[in-house]
């Protein structure tokens, strides 16, 4: 073997690492290019805070001998996989490159995601994957299954450990939609995105269904009607930005808090306007984001999956700088009531939120569950049971505001005081009760109103009496139900200071392997 001087080792090196650093052909970079996506390592430096981003496994080759696979073995084998900083904070990420075989992945290109997954957990900091590929490598067989399963393997063991997102940037397909489906965010980008099974040909094969790429499975498909999506943006730059903004919101692990930050909006701040925010009439709506606006650090609210059942709010706030997850009724959508898809996605939110330590605060204003054939036989009682378990078994912090009405199981649900809720408010025109006037009255004196001489106006008489006895908060406050009745303009100080009051919460739960949440 010639011997080398030390110089030309470093040039040689050099020389090896420029070429290991490319995409894929130049002919596969400009149809990239042309669809408006940005290139793998592209992505990952708008990601990560500038010059932070540490890249690992450049050199990995494929080592794939079928289908003459051998004469094509591009460094990095199609993933960029790393680490660096969002604001200063260390996280992993992997970033699939669609220019070298389609990002499709094989052995070594799943071996770089899942080492730096590992890392990810061992060193306890948030992993980002951003997805781009035709899936499993069809050249290499069951062994790019087998790495699709130490993937998920691997998403399940830092589940509730450390944070996982997902940014889908390009296609994904068939199974390896799971990897993304396990972690704790989906993000994707409208139009060029796309997230399905089986991809629209099979589905006209199977079904006779004629559907477009968009129409099955595009971020807005997701976003509105699958839930499997919790945030879109318009393009990949808007949307690596939310990614960052996420992240400010939650701990490196589930060891630590999330991230403090000095609160510019006065912790003692009140609004008078919440005073006279609730209409008179108690059938009306009224905008609960509002509501929350007004209440949080400066107004500035991130919603998950807010184009998903709309009659409920969730998302993350900071509240005296302390990040928070709102939960909210929207009585401008559907009166607020729940149904199958607002208990699974405030379900999944308030899970999030315990398994990342960020304390939850719940605005209520519900009327019930939603009534019919279809909520009953979808499965109301499995799905709405399953927003019930995550708030029983939360044990964050959990404060409650009941704005409006609070009727029936409901009630019991939207972190009530009986399921391990910290600090309750109530606001004056709050209505606890098992169900609204008109329906109790119905029911309770249904043969009084038959007989009656003048049924109208004896109904309407009964109902304001109910309504006098029950629809108030002071029943509830007489038990300690709510702790306060407070004037709308005092929620924010009331709830910073109930904050800063069980911050230090520690819960006993009982020792298990694992609750049996309703799936
Ligand atoms: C190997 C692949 C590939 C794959 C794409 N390529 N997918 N190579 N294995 N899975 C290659 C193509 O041959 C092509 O190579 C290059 O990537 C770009 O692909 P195009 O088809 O030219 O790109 P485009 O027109 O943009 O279409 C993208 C696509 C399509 C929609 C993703 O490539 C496609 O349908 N691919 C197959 C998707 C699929 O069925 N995958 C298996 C899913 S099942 P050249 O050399 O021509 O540039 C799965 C199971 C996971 O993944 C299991 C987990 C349990």
């Amino acid at each position: 073997m010639a011997e080398h001087t030390s110089e030309e080792r470093l040039q040689a090196l050099e020389q090896l690492r420029r070429e290991a650093l490319h995409s894929g052909s130049p002919r596969a970079v400009e149809r990239h290019r042309e669809r408006g996506k940005l290139l793998a390592r592209e992505r990952v430096e708008l990601l990560l805070d500038r010059r932070s981003f540490v890249e690992l496994d450049v050199f990995v080759q494929h080592r794939n001998p079928n289908f003459n696979m051998m004469e094509t073995r591009p460094y990095g084998d199609g993933v960029v996989t790393g680490h660096g900083t969002i604001e200063g904070r260390r996280v992993f990420v992997f970033s699939q490159d669609f220019t070298v075989f389609g990002g499709s992945l094989g052995e070594a290109y799943a071996q770089k995601i899942t080492k730096v997954m590992d890392m990810a957990l061992r060193y306890r900091c948030p992993i980002i994957g951003i997805n781009d590929s035709g899936g499993a490598r069809i050249q290499e067989g069951v062994v790019s299954l087998a790495g699709y399963a130490d993937i998920f393997f691997r998403n399940v063991q830092s589940s509730g450990v450390i944070p996982q997102v997902s940014l889908v940037m390009g296609p994904c397909a068939g199974g390896a939609v799971y990897s993304p489906a396990m972690t704790d965010f989906v993000m994707m980008v409208e139009q060029t995105s796309h997230m399905f099974i089986t991809g629209p040909e099979v589905v006209k094969t199977v079904t006779g269904e004629e559907v477009s790429f968009e129409q099955l499975g595009g971020a807005h498909t997701h976003a509105s009607r699958s839930g499997v999506a919790h945030f879109t943006a318009a393009d990949e730059r808007a949307l690596i930005e939310d990614c960052r903004y996420l992240l400010s919101f939650l701990p490196g692990w589930n060891g630590e808090q999330p991230p403090w930050e000095p609160p510019d909006d006065p912790v003692d701040r009140e609004d008078a306007e919440l005073d006279r925010l609730i209409p008179d009439e108690s059938a009306k709506p009224y905008d609960m984001h509002e509501v929350v606006r007004r209440v949080i650090d400066d107004g500035e609210f991130l919603e998950v999956h807010a184009a998903w059942a709309g009659n409920i709010i969730c998302g993350f706030a900071r509240l005296g700088g302390h990040p928070v997850g709102i939960v909210a009724n929207q009585p401008r959508s559907l009166a607020g009531v729940l149904d199958i898809d607002s208990s699974t996605k405030a379900g999944r939110f308030v899970r999030t939120c315990d398994a990342f330590n960020v304390p939850v605060v719940t605005f209520v204003d519900v009327p019930g569950f939603l009534p019919g054939t279809s909520q009953e036989w979808g499965g109301i009682i499995r799905h709405g049971a399953k927003l019930l378990y995550a708030y029983c078994e939360a044990t964050v912090p959990k404060l409650t505001v009941i704005t409006r009405k609070a009727y029936g199981g409901a009630y019991d649900v939207m972190g009530s005081k009986h399921i391990g809720a910290d600090f309750n408010f109530a606001w004056p025109t709050a209505e606890v009760a098992v169900m609204g006037p008109d329906g109790a009255v119905n029911i309770v004196f249904r043969k009084e109103l038959e007989t009656a001489d003048d049924p109208v106006a004896r109904r309407a008489e009964l109902v304001e009496e109910y309504r006098e006895q029950f629809a108030n908060p002071f029943t509830a406050a007489e038990r300690g139900y709510v702790d306060d009745v407070i004037e709308p303009r005092r929620t924010r100080p009331a709830l910073i200071t109930a904050l800063e009051a069980c911050r230090g919460k520690r819960a006993d739960v009982p020792e298990r392997k694992h609750g049996n949440i309703p799936l």
